[in-house]
């Protein structure tokens, strides 16, 4: 009995078939009312009760491996039937998938084009900046609140390397190595250590515009500023500009513009003032000219900066900034060109 039921275990290890029948009929041969297994079972009264336990513990072991190899087998032919059924050969071929423009590249690439149709070029910076070019040379006082520890993010607790919280930074290097006349559009990202929530976050793009030359006037600044709000948001946009103040320009404006939802009639969006808020402006501090060596009895200058968020909310109403960085491709593809 020993002997058979060793001899079952060595065919039982290398079972194999070749297809569903096959497999059938193997498990027939074995584990059948008449199977060999079966059958072993029912020698299995014979057995001398000295050897049952020994006898009975190899059977049960043989009928196991039995079942186990017939039911791994069986599931080969089971995933290789599912296979063929899910192949729909009547489908078209997959459509590839493409992607689609972020949201806030198509609204930086807008304006830069804007500002190009006026001779302006792009200039870049770096992120990782030292305290010079993002705010002592910018005029900003020693003890200005925008240098502290609660909106700058500092690189190893080092004060002089920090994340650039505007691109106002790029001016100051630009005019540095660069002889007026200079008309340069700077688009990047910035960084405040802000709390992350639907209108705010840590990280987020600005767009900052600088000519430098001789006799550049306020009224160029704004009739820029009538241009590029007219190309982007339409011919029937109106400007308006408020006194404000920001270290590196004297006077300093913040310019809103018609509210281009309601038309300037007034609504929840404009909280019924009519005017949006999009940029800060004003004519570049001689100070900052004289700190980043051109000369300010010479030269003048215009700068504007402005967030590219805020600029893409008010063309495609997002209400939430997080949706930005979130890479969900449902969002992204709401952006798609229509063809
Ligand atoms: N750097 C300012 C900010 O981050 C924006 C700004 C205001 C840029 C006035 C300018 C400017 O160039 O003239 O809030």
């Amino acid at each position: 009995m020993l002997e058979k039921i060793n001899n079952l275990k060595e065919q039982i290890s290398s079972l194999q078939a070749a297809n569903a029948d096959a497999l059938e009929a193997l498990r027939i041969k074995y584990l059948s009312k008449k199977g060999e297994i079966t059958s072993l079972f029912n020698d299995f009264r014979n057995v001398p009760n000295e050897q049952k336990k020994e006898i009975g513990q190899k059977l049960n072991e043989l009928k196991n491996l039995a079942t186990e190899k017939i039911n791994s087998l069986k599931e080969i032919f089971e995933d290789k039937n599912d296979d063929a059924n899910a192949i729909d050969l009547t489908r078209s071929a997959a459509p590839y998938s493409v992607g689609t423009r972020h949201p806030l590249s198509l609204v930086k690439n807008e304006i830069v084009e804007i500002f190009s149709r006026l001779g302006f070029t792009i200039a870049e910076g770096p992120e990782v900046e030292d305290d010079w070019h993002v705010f002592s040379s910018l005029n900003f006082a020693e003890d200005h609140p925008a240098r502290d520890m609660q909106d700058t993010f500092f690189i190893q607790s080092n004060p002089d390397i920090l994340l650039r919280t505007h691109t106002s930074s790029v001016q100051s290097r630009v005019m540095e190595c660069t002889q007026p006349p200079i008309r340069i559009i700077c688009p990047g990202r910035v960084y405040r250590n802000e709390a992350i929530s639907y209108r705010a976050h840590c990280f987020f793009h600005q767009l900052e515009a600088l000519y430098v030359d001789k006799n550049v006037s306020f009224a160029d600044l704004k009739q820029t500023l009538l241009y590029f709000a007219r190309e982007l948001f339409g011919q029937d946009t109106k400007i308006r500009l408020r006194p404000s103040y920001f270290p590196f320009t004297e006077p300093s404006a913040e310019m809103d513009i018609s509210c281009n939802l309601c038309g300037g009639k007034g609504c929840n969006f404009c909280k019924h003032t009519g005017w949006v808020e999009i940029l800060g402006c004003g004519m570049v501090d001689p100070n900052v000219l004289d700190s980043c060596g051109i000369d300010s009895k010479e030269y003048s200058g215009f700068a504007l900066g402005m967030g590219i968020e805020r600029i893409t909310n008010l063309k495609y109403q997002v209400k939430d900034l997080r949706m930005f960085s979130e890479n969900d491709v449902r969002f992204l593809e709401e952006f798609k060109p229509a063809h």
